[in-house]
């Protein structure tokens, strides 16, 4: 490669397909970071390019695709995947061809490839702090409803086990329901949820059928305020699909909500609606998916090279000061310190932020420790 070659990254988000409301959003987190880095001389002079696919929220073409971008493109580093299905999909990919995948969506945990680089939060950054004030402030009798892929099952056995060590916990109940699934696939569980009574639903539905959860519990006349649904994967993207005034009043633990009062998300928010709109919906997988690619462009500027070899020393221990506070990238196991936040759905279609820590709070991907960071509590806002 010549020195004032461009550099071409590949990108894998679902522009189309079930998933396709997070992945357009990831797709402009990382197109916008690229615009930044290239409007600020690129790489040390070299433009940097997307060499770009939609895999159509379907796991065996994220695994195509992947090895389309490294055979036939020659590209060293992939940027992907909302589904952990597709992740598990890419990895013998990036592995096999000793490549680099950036991955930035909350996830499972348990789970460590020297070929993937976690960006988005670990069970010990968002379930541990959802299942501390859901429990706290509701109670500990859960009913699960999720997604039939290996998030959700394994996703809920985690909460599962985080409610089942506070008093008086129970566990009502436990569906899982098609990617594609519809209101009145919902309703049946609505139905068994009137006879159980539980303290809050946990939902790990991800895609277009969560707008399908919500409709269908506001539907039965349940009330947030007595019976939440609280969820890991519910943003700003799937409320906007469901409509304000459904999603009110519902919990969503991330480590980044739009409402995150800084300068610096004010401005990303700003230079975003100004290169694509106002009809864009950014979310913890859109703010990831953003400053990862800049984790990337600063590790480059150091070692010259995308080769993962000599990329991971800079970018492993790395810093960045993200939308959510500043990040770093743990060297131990590839996943990224965060800050755990809860929010509450509200009726402009955000979220109030009703807790956060108020530091980084270290990757534990195989839940080792329960650290739950140091929050600061602004229950003032929740009338319960
Ligand atoms: C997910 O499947 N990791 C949301």
């Amino acid at each position: 490669m010549a020195q004032n070659d461009p550099v071409r990254i590949g990108i894998l988000y679902s522009e189309t397909g079930v998933t396709s409301t997070i992945g357009q959003s990831q797709l402009q987190g990382a197109l916008l970071a690229i615009d930044e880095i290239n409007a600020e001389g690129g790489l040390d002079g070299r433009e940097l390019v997307a060499v770009r696919y939609d895999p159509a929220s379907t796991p065996a073409l994220y695994a195509e695709l992947a090895e389309r971008l490294i055979v036939r493109d020659h590209i060293n580093v992939i940027f992907g995947c909302y589904m952990s299905s597709s992740r598990k999909a890419v990895i013998p990919v990036v592995e096999k061809w000793n490549k680099l995948l950036f991955y930035p969506t909350l996830y499972e945990g348990f789970e460590f490839s020297g070929n993937v680089i976690y960006t988005g939060a670990a069970p010990n950054q968002n379930s541990v702090q959802l299942a501390d004030f859901m429990t706290s402030n509701f109670g500990a009798r859960v009913y699960l409803i999720g997604s039939d892929y290996i998030y959700p099952y394994e996703s809920n056995r985690i909460m599962g086990e985080l409610v089942m060590q506070q008093p008086g916990s129970e566990m009502l109940g436990e569906h899982y329901l098609p990617l594609d699934a519809t209101e009145s696939h919902y309703r049946a569980i609505m139905a068994d949820i009137r006879s159980k009574q539980p303290d809050f639903i946990f939902s790990t539905v991800v895609g277009d059928s969560t707008a399908s959860l919500y409709r269908a519990y506001a539907d039965a006349g349940f009330n947030p305020k007595t019976m939440p649904i609280a969820s890991l994967t519910t943003s700003e993207a799937e409320i906007a699909q469901m409509g304000h005034d459904v999603a009110k009043g519902h919990f969503t633990a991330a480590p980044y909500f739009q409402s995150i009062e800084s300068p610096l998300n004010a401005r990303c928010l700003a230079r975003l609606r100004q290169r694509f709109g106002d009809d864009c919906h950014p979310n913890l997988c859109w703010e990831a998916a953003y400053f990862q690619v800049h984790l990337f462009a600063n590790a480059f500027r150091q070692a010259g090279t995308d080769s993962i070899s000599e990329l991971l020393p800079y970018l492993l221990g790395s810093e960045f000061d993200a939308p959510q506070g500043r990040v770093r990238l743990d060297p131990g196991n590839h996943h990224t310190w965060l800050y755990p936040r809860v929010g509450r759905a509200n009726a402009q279609g955000g979220f109030t932020i009703v807790r956060q820590a108020t530091r980084a709070v270290s990757p534990d991907p195989y839940l080792v420790t329960h650290s739950l960071g140091d929050w600061t509590a602004k229950l003032d806002t929740l009338e319960t």
